[in-house]
């Protein structure tokens, strides 16, 4: 089109990088032609869906009437549990059904789906359902949980040395409790599906799923059908974040019960609010925990229970309980460590998978625990972190995997002088304590932090990727994997990384839509391995085809151009290149073979040199009968994490980094400022700079959110109330940082993932535990400072919920005055007089 004429030449300068190339969404973004599920046009006699759910934590259905739905001029069909062939799903264990029967769980478990054929007639079906509910009592916090025994899995342990004696001989301790809030993934596009019936029964499905082959079993499960009979399409999310991985197999069942009762096209699209109220979140925890140390901050022991709460069903949480006990640690070496988990049947929608699954709640302790450490022992905080950091000596943590390739120290002590940490610490003290500069008495804070993000699954089976790679007679590639691009950039990384095997530039190379039926047996994209499983499965099999064009490279060498194949009729005048000639992807030791800017160089010992364009090596392979087409698995190696044990080699490689955050607290709002954060990371070797410092800023600021301002807040019912942008808070660009300046190491170690990367999606989300601990210290540091209060005490410790709301804050600030009002409150509430 005229209008995008020059795009390509401007572009081109980039695009030839592949370390820069931009997200192969970039264009079709910023004009709207991105296509996401509910872009798929309306094809003829396609249903509207909808979904009738419970307003109740925990009732009983006594009755259920989809007749008068079905009254309805343009509704065509009502689906219920008696519909469902096999009602019964979950990712880990099966305990969830599809559509509810006789009793619900939570609010917004779903018991009908509604399907019309207008938006208006779907609106009044849905009103038309009747169902009569007999309220049951609720379970609504991990401490009515543990009281009632209603658990999800069993208690599991990971524990090195004797962390009991330990802390009973330890000169210090502290202990306490830590309550962390869950998060919403305000993902933009809502969960969707569009069903397809096709011919002989079966479905095709386009889903907004992480986890295409998870939605295609349980579209089929639930309609009955064999699994081959389904495809499942996911050509693009609109963020994911964790929220698509295993809770949109539902929403496509759904969709796919309607299309298969009607023979209809089927789509359901949640509304905002809908969305918000019936998907789980990112699991509550409430963690109790005991650390002993000596008087220099060196941790001695740690103890500590963690509880999340999983949800009416269990989803993901168990796997999300693994990991956070796996990241209690962090980046400190824990002599002795005794860490128990237990997940908890409530009643609210099932958490589930969202960034850094359990990781951020057990880095958020061990940080919190290093900071009252720090103020026990009267030392910096970054002095007891640097103490304490996993280095010679010190490298195997609780579970018993060496730390390799440990860039810790150098990351603490590169960030330390570049962001000033020592210098600003002393003006952060002398600006709290001077009036002339600070008349309102705000108060700042400083907070410099560290994460160890542990990559692989630690389920080892999911450890496993594949693609299909296609060469065309133009010299052009397309690639389909098992990665679902969300907005990550997963598809320019695998690109890049197959465009440099070929020697093409980014642009050569196409990555096609997520597709069951090409790339079966797939992972979820999760757990940040999508590059990492995905893009090593793709270069195996760009290898397997290079090997072959070089055979046929070496060979074409020594025939004159008149008698090849293009000018043969495609006889071809040479015996047939067996796969697996000797040749490598780089030829053999006398004739190296080399793939660049399009064309295919070999080299003899003599340094003679032939050339042909890389076009022209696939269309002559083609007319040889030799395959430009290729398929490969790849499995990460030398996993070993024993769940039982709680032992082994959990992940394939660590991606650390710091950051230091500063903060200002307003003393009257409570609000929070975040003046400035800086980041430092080891990524490796990255596959494309540019979208790994998009993943570095973008997950900390969505951080940033669940540590601060994203509360959810439910009520007496269980319902969530805050379940739109303006009632939960989520950072918009005024909340991000005034100051924001993020970095990369090289380092050029990780020889264990593709292309020496190190994977980027999950770990700079940990980082944003530094603005919490930033706004823990400036809360510290005003009360140590305010006379009321500190009376030459040891100064306080104050505990603080994740996420500091305003509220919390100004509770943390002033808690007599709190004390008061809420003693007033109760008082009140009691029936008393003011
Ligand atoms: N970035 C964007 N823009 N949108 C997303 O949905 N999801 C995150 C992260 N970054 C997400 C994102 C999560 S939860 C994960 S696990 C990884 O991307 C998954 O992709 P990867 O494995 O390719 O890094
Ligand atoms: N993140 C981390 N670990 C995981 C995930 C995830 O989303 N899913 C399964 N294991």
């Amino acid at each position: 089109m005229a209008e995008h004429s020059e795009a390509p030449g401007r572009l081109a300068a980039i695009i030839a990088d592949p370390g820069s190339a931009p997200h192969d969404s970039s264009v079709t973004h910023v004009t709207g032609k991105s296509e996401y599920v509910d872009d798929r046009p309306m094809v003829k006699g396609e249903l509207h869906c909808g979904l009738v759910y419970s307003p109740y934590a925990h009732a009983r259905v006594r009755r259920l009437d989809i007749a008068p739905a079905l009254a309805v001029p343009g509704v065509v069909c009502a689906v219920t549990a008696a519909d469902v062939a096999h009602n019964a799903w979950g990712t880990i264990f099966q305990d969830q059904p599809i559509i509810a029967a006789a009793e619900v769980n939570f609010v917004g478990e779903v018991v009908a789906v509604v399907a019309a054929e207008t938006k208006e007639a779907l609106a009044k079906g849905l009103t038309e359902v009747v169902v009569e509910w007999e309220k049951l009592p609720a379970i609504r916090t991990v401490a009515e949980a543990v009281a009632a025994k209603s658990f999800i899995g069993s208690e599991r342990t990971i524990a090195t040395g004797d962390a009991v004696a330990a802390l009973a001989r330890s000169p210090h301790r502290v202990a306490g409790t830590l309550e962390i809030g869950g998060a919403d993934h305000f993902y933009l596009e809502s969960q969707a599906a569009v069903v397809y019936p096709r011919e002989d029964g079966q479905l095709e499905v386009h889903s907004s799923t992480q986890h295409p082959t998870e939605t295609q079993h349980v579209v089929a499960e639930a309609c009955g059908v064999r699994f081959s009979d389904v495809v499942c399409i996911a050509k693009r999310l609109g963020g994911g974040f964790g929220g698509k991985e295993s809770q949109a197999a539902p929403i496509a069942a759904y969709a796919a019960l309607v299309a298969k009762q009607t023979g209809r096209a089927a789509r359901l699209v949640l509304s905002k609010d809908d969305d918000m109220i019936i998907t789980g979140k990112r699991n509550p925890f409430r963690i109790e925990y005991q650390c002993g140390f000596d008087a220099d901050g060196r941790i001695i022991a740690l103890d500590a229970m963690l509880h999340a709460d999983g949800g009416a069903y269990a989803d993901l949480s168990t796997a999300i309980m693994e990991r956070a006990m796996l990241h209690c640690d962090n980046a400190y070496f824990i002599p002795n460590m005794r860490v128990r988990g237990q997940v908890c049947r409530t009643n609210f929608h099932p958490h589930t998978a969202f960034r850094g699954f359990g990781g951020p709640k057990g880095v958020a302790l061990i940080e919190s625990v290093i900071e009252d450490i720090a103020r026990v022992v009267d030392r910096d905080a970054l002095d007891v972190r640097v103490l304490n950091c996993y280095g010679p000596g010190q490298d195997m943590t609780p579970y018993g995997q060496r730390v390799e390739d440990n860039h810790l120290p150098e990351l603490f002590a590169t960030l330390t002088e570049r962001c000033a940490y020592r210098a600003r610490r002393a003006e952060i003290a002398a600006w709290n304590a001077d009036r002339a500069r600070n008349p309102d008495g705000h108060s700042r804070g400083l907070s410099l932090t560290a994460v160890k993000f542990g990559i692989s699954f630690t389920t080892r089976f999911l450890n496993q990727g594949n693609a299909l790679v296609n060469l065309h007679r133009d010299g052009t590639v397309q690639v389909s994997t098992g990665a679902v691009e969300m907005g990550q950039g997963v598809n320019a990384r695998i690109a890049a990384i197959v465009a440099e095997q070929f020697g093409l530039p980014t642009g050569s190379v196409r990555i096609m839509p997520t597709s069951t039926e090409k790339n079966a047996n797939t992972s979820p994209t999760a757990a940040s391995t999508g590059t990492d499983i995905n893009g090593a499965a793709a270069l195996q099999a760009c290898e397997t085809i290079c090997a072959r064009l070089s055979a046929l490279a070496i060979r074409l060498r020594s025939i004159p151009p008149e008698s090849w194949a293009k000018k043969t009729a495609g006889l071809g005048t040479m015996p047939e290149i067996a796969v697996g000639s000797g040749v490598s992807p780089r030829g053999t030791d006398e004739q190296r073979v080399e793939f660049r800017n399009g064309v295919v160089t070999v080299t003899d010992r003599s340094g003679s040199v032939f050339t042909v364009g890389f076009a022209e090596l696939v269309r002559e392979a083609y007319l040889n009968r030799i395959s430009v087409s290729e398929y490969a698995h790849y499995s990460i190696p030398d996993l070993g994490f024993d769940k039982l044990t709680g032992k082994g080699r959990a992940f394939l490689y660590f991606t650390q980094g710091v950051a230091a955050s500063e903060v200002e607290l307003d003393r009257d709002t409570g609000e929070v400022k975040v003046r400035r954060v800086d980041i430092l990371m080891d990524m490796g070797r990255p596959v494309n700079h540019a979208l790994d410092m998009g993943q570095v800023m973008g997950g900390f600021v969505q951080g940033m959110g669940w540590l601060t301002t994203e509360h959810l807040v439910y009520d007496g019912n269980g319902k969530l109330l805050s379940h739109s942008p303006s009632t939960y808070k989520i950072p918009s660009v005024q909340d991000t940082p005034r100051v924001f300046n993020a970095d990369l190491i090289f380092n050029h170690g990780n020889s264990v993932n593709v292309r020496g990367s190190k994977a980027s999606g999950e770990p700079p989300l940990l980082l944003s535990i530094s603005v919490w601990t930033a706004v823990r210290d400036a809360i510290m540091s005003a009360r140590s400072s305010d006379a009321s209060v500190s009376s030459g005490q040891h100064a306080q410790l104050v505990p603080l919920a994740i996420p500091a709301t305003a509220e919390r804050v100004l509770r943390g600030l002033s808690p007599q005055m709190f004390a008061a009002w809420d003693a007033r409150d109760m008082q009140v509430a009691n029936g008393g007089q003011q």
